[in-house]
Parts: structure tokens; sequence; C-alpha cells
């Protein structure tokens, strides 16, 4: 395959369709069921915590004596917020825990701050049309809670460093209608980098230069989720922002610690925040599953944390090493994809040339590999660009990433020569 198409004369371009449009068609007749949308652990890593099951041996008791079955304690076991506030760089008075989903506190933060206000600022909904600054590529379920809420999405540039500072402050000064801004600091959804300590550090001080309301949303729901050997540091935003009068919304979970479904939540931020918060909450529960917030103290306590992601470490290096084995092998060198080489996480991001990813996801799910849909990582579901692919090798096996990972790079290259010859 030659490095690039657009030097490429038609003939050469004609027989390599041919010959790719060949290849594509066996990879049809071998009748795939491939899946590599969501970003969901395997069956071997869900495993790795069955522990959980029994671990109480039918002692309810917390630390301080209270009976977790029963109702209350809307901010979640003191014990848990210890480890929810390690797990964020925060402190336990500052931290709440939740039930299985950090994603329903987001949405709840969000939800609050639009109707009542969180932290004693005014609700978003004062604003004509309330914005949010979302660094792209990046979560769709970020941007599905936005969508829900009829807060306007404004796009922000990602980096290797993180989010474009200067495009980011700029719209601060020109737009007074941005309430706030979607981060994903480490090893981010889908781009798998780590925002850099300056970026952190230009986060922690946009205060000032926003509207009262504005929330820094940073849902690190990657917090110790190493692939590499060594893992990517990130500064902690706590107390930059509590210097600088920045309001920071932390969130974090075990969904891809102990088992997804079934795990514990956390929020930190400002005593303020927190405290408006934990009101607003109990108007929707009495309080959190304490009883599953006690098994995960037992299981995560004393090493076991640190255990369980050494665990889960074993099982997706060699997932992710395929997905890097199988793109090198391919387009090392070549303009038709560039993709992350992410130290953690769940994703690995390619960008295809211009124009193609969709037409890469059509070809793939034909051929029985089910992609994520192209523009999924753009708010409104519109990459502009069409080049964006967000790959998540975690679930399947790592035979089923391999045999993959061969459809898809065949899929990008036929997409990119037919694009290359349609174009002239
Ligand atoms: C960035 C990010 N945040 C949150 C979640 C979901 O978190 P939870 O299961 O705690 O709702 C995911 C899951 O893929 C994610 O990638």
């Amino acid at each position: 395959m030659p490095a690039s198409l657009s030097t490429c004369p038609k003939p050469q371009l004609e027989e390599l369709q041919s010959a790719l449009r060949a290849q594509y068609q066996r990879h049809c007749e071998a009748n795939h069921a491939l899946d590599l949308t969501r970003g969901k652990p395997s069956t071997a890593q869900l495993d790795l915590s069955d522990a959980l099951d029994g671990i109480l041996a039918g002692n309810y008791r917390a630390e301080d004596g209270s009976d977790c079955r029963n109702y209350g304690g809307l901010h979640g076991l003191p014990e848990l917020r210890q480890l929810g506030a390690t797990l964020l760089g925060t402190s336990a008075e500052q931290t709440i825990a939740g039930g299985s989903s950090s994603l329903t506190l987001m949405y709840f933060t969000l939800l609050f701050a639009k109707l009542f206000g969180l932290a004693g600022a005014p609700p978003w909904q004062l604003h004509r049309q309330p914005k949010i600054l979302c660094p792209v590529p990046g979560y769709d379920r970020h941007f599905a809670i936005c969508e829900r809420l009829g807060i306007e999405m404004i796009t922000v540039a990602m980096r290797s460093d993180g989010p474009d500072m200067d495009a980011v402050e700029a719209l601060l000064a020109e737009d007074d209608e941005i309430v706030g801004m979607w981060n994903v600091p480490k090893y981010s959804n889908p781009t798998g980098i780590t925002y850099s300590d300056a970026v952190v550090r230009r986060i922690a001080a946009l205060g000032p230069r926003a509207q009262p309301g504005f929330l820094v949303l940073w849902d690190n729901a990657y917090a110790v989720h190493d692939i590499a050997a060594k893992g990517d540091p990130l500064t902690a935003i706590a107390p930059l922002a509590q210097a600088a009068g920045t309001e920071v919304a932390q969130f974090a979970s075990t969904s891809k610690i102990t088992h997804a479904g079934a795990g514990v939540s956390f929020m930190a931020g400002s005593q303020a925040l927190i405290e408006s918060m934990v009101e607003q909450l109990g108007i929707a529960m009495i309080g959190p599953d304490k009883v599953n917030q006690l098994r995960h103290v037992a299981l995560l306590k004393a090493g076991g944390l640190a255990e369980l992601m050494a665990g889960h470490q074993a099982l997706l290096a060699p997932r992710f090493a395929a997905v890097e084995e199988a793109l090198s092998a391919h387009f090392s060198g070549s303009e038709l994809l560039s993709w992350s080489r992410p130290n953690g996480g769940y994703f690995v991001s390619v960008d295809t040339l211009p124009g193609v990813a969709s037409r890469v996801v059509a070809l793939a799910a034909a051929a029985g590999v089910k992609l994520t849909p192209a523009g999924a990582t753009f708010p409104y579901n519109r990459d502009p660009a069409d080049r964006n692919i967000r790959l998540a090798p975690s679930f399947p096996s790592l035979e089923d990433v391999v045999s993959t990972m061969q459809v898809f790079c065949c899929c990008v290259q036929l997409a990119s020569v037919e694009q290359q010859l349609a174009n002239g």
C-alpha cells in the first residue's frame, strides 16, 4: 500500500482497488460477528471482583457501627468516601459516594445546575442559551446529557496535552453564556491522552474568567486505569481550583474496577458544591446502597485496589497491543490513518483521511464488524471532517480483536482508495 494515494497514478489505484475488493469480499464471506463498539470490561475482568459476593459474611456494620442495611447516609459511607477522595485527590469531607453510575451523578449535576443552581450560583436556565465547552473528540454520553437538557455544545480541539486552552480562554472572554466545560482528564475517552500539568493549571484558573455558576466537569473515569507499565501522572486539580476560586465537579466510579453494572460512584467538589448537591439528591432518594458500598470497602482496602488494577492491566494490555500491531503493520508512515497510543483507559482513537470514516464504518458493518458510528465522538453526532472512529478492544477475546483489526484495516484501505478514485 503506498504511503500517499494523492500521488498514485490512476491505473495503480484501480489495481489496488480490485485487490482490496477481493480481500474485502473474503472477509464478508467469513461470516464474522465481531463488535468493537462499547468500552465494556470483558467477562474475565468482571471475574476479578467476584469476591464481592459474600465478602461481608453477614456483617453489615460500618466502621461507625451503623447498620448499612437501613435507610440514610446520603453522603455515602465515610470509609468509602475516603477511598473516593484518594482516587480523586480530595478530602473525604468534600467527596460523596453514590450508586453504581457516575453518569447518573453527572446528569443530576447538570440538571440541578440548570434548574436550581448549585453552590449558591444562579441557575443556568437564567441564561438565554446556556452553553458548555466540549473538547473533541469526546465522550458521547456527556454530549447526550447536554443535548437532553437543551445545553448548547461548543467544540474545542483536543490536543496531545489536553484541550486547546487558548481557544477555551478566548471563548470564555467573548461569550458570557458559557456555563461549563467537560473534561476526561486522564486517558481521555476516546483519545487516551492525559492532560499536562500546564493544562490542568489553566483549567483550574478558569473560574474568575467565567460567569458565576461556571462549573468545570472533571470526569476522572480512568484515574487508576493504566495499561502501560508506567502510567501517566495527572496533576490534582482540587487544591489549584480551590486556591483560584474555580468550581470543579469531579466524578469517578468503580465501573471499570469491579463489576461494571454493580459498582459505586463518587463526586467531589467544594464544600458548598457537595452540600448543595446532597440537598438536591435528598429530594430524589433517602440514601445510596450502603451494603454494596461496604462490600467495595472490604474488597478495595489494603492493597485490594492496586491488585485488581494489575489484573485488569494484564488482561487489557495484550488487546491494546494487538490493535497497535495491526495499525502499525498496515499504516506506519502512511497518510491514510493516524491513531492514539494510550498508556491507559479503554479506547484507541483513529483518524482516517477526511470524509472517509463513515464509509469505513459502513464497510465494516457489511463485513460483520460493528464499530462505533462515525460522528459519535462529536456533539450532535456530527464530525465535521468525518474522520474520527473510536475503537474499544476491551470486551472481545484477544483472537476476536486480532480478526477485527484485519477487517478494519482492509476497510480503511478500501474506503481511502475508493475516495481517491472518486475525487479523480
Ligand atoms: C469518560 C467516561 N465517563 C463515565 C463513564 C461511565 O461511568 P459509569 O459507569 O460510572 O456511569 C464512561 C464509560 O464508558 C466513560 O468512558
